[in-house]
């Protein structure tokens, strides 16, 4: 028996697309819904929340040094640079407290090893590529990242190799394939190009693949924009210094959404298997869109400014550390993402624990 779709059937009547034009009367409406029943209990509210955060969608992190110890990074407080003998007791704790992977990045005091052609990037005895193999042959289960651009390695702190003021593109392209398979070589499970060359994730792809890595899986910085919340990073991996001039010309304008969407949808083309939004908090309108647009697993950095933002105004008394941190990290994953890379991620996943 069919049912009359009339005017008065508003239950079956199929509802526009856009939210906001709903007819209310399908939504319910007053006396009959009180919005608040919902929110009464602890219970309750545990029970219809959409969105959910676990250690199991974070990323951690880390960075390493060439001295032994720990060193402190002035505008991110609680993070800390890792020698090699200090990180796998870090690292040991991120694993037990349920964090899936973290991300390595290198911090060199000596200038001597940042030249014009970068090459330290791709020797297999640099930093990262020894921190690597110490992690596997510690911690094998837990996943390691590892970045791949030129800056760290770079005299004049950019990410691509430079030639009378300008990035070359592909001939980046070609020392990025050259670091991925040094860090493939160590052990690594993830490489992740966060540099924003045109065309690096097809190469680097084909250039693992036919040095037999087909196993290890590229993390693409799809949509990375030219950003100031990076400041904090710069100090952190010893790159803001040198840096001359800024990254406009390969890292995305912040005014851009649907280029963002082309990014991620050539990074896929090209072979990648997870794709990232960088920055996190003010950039969410982009997450939601990567998400919606392509259902890939979507990754998003909550990036060193953010979290020195939060920090600042904690240690003013101004803002509650623990609740707006909790917050931030949910707000990743109603956004849509599906994991979240943060400084937070060891606090996070303490405080999880807890429940
Ligand atoms: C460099 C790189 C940057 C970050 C990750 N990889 C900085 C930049 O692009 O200048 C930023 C991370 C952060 O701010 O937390 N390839």
């Amino acid at each position: 028996m069919a049912t009359p779709k009339t005017k008065d059937n508003l239950f079956l009547r199929r509802l526009p697309e856009r939210p906001a034009a709903r007819a209310p009367e399908a939504l319910g409406a007053y006396p009959q819904v009180r919005m608040r029943r919902n929110r009464t209990d602890a219970w309750s509210r545990r029970l219809v929340a959409e969105a959910r955060l676990a250690a199991d969608d974070l990323v951690w992190p880390v960075f390493v040094q060439e001295a032994p110890g720990e060193s402190a990074v002035a505008a991110m407080p609680g993070v800390v640079r890792y020698g090699l003998d200090t990180l796998i007791e870090a690292a040991g704790q991120a694993a037990e407290a349920g964090i899936p992977a973290l991300a390595l990045f290198p911090y060199y005091a000596d200038d001597a090893l940042k030249t014009a052609d970068c090459a330290e990037a791709a020797n297999p005895e640099n930093l990262v590529c020894r921190a690597v193999r110490l992690l596997k042959e510690n911690l094998p289960d837990l996943g390691v990242f590892c970045d791949v651009a030129l800056d760290p390695y770079n005299s004049l702190g950019h990410d691509g190799l430079v030639a009378d003021g300008c990035i070359l593109n592909d001939e980046t392209v070609e020392m990025l394939v050259r670091q991925s398979l040094a860090q493939a070589e160590a052990g690594c499970d993830v490489v992740a190009p966060s540099d924003m060359m045109d065309g690096r994730i097809g190469a680097i792809r084909e250039g693992l693949d036919q040095a037999g890595f087909q196993d290890v899986k590229i993390c693409a910085y799809s949509a990375k924009y030219a950003s100031a919340f990076y400041g904090p990073f710069r100090e952190a991996v010893g790159s803001g210094g040198a840096l001359v001039g800024d990254k406009k010309t390969y890292q995305m304008d912040p005014a851009n959404t649907d280029e963002a969407l082309r990014e991620v949808a050539l990074d896929l083309q090209e072979g990648a298997d997870m794709v990232m939004v960088k920055p996190g908090l003010p950039y969410l309108d982009v997450v939601r869109r990567v998400k919606d647009a392509f259902g890939v697993p979507t990754l998003v950095y909550n990036v060193s400014g953010e979290y020195a933002m939060l920090k600042a105004a904690a240690q003013q008394g101004w803002l509650d550390n623990d609740k707006v941190v909790m917050e931030s990290l949910l707000a990743f994953k109603r956004a849509g993402a599906d994991a979240i890379l943060t400084y937070a991620a060891p606090e996070a996943a303490e405080r999880l624990k807890a429940g």
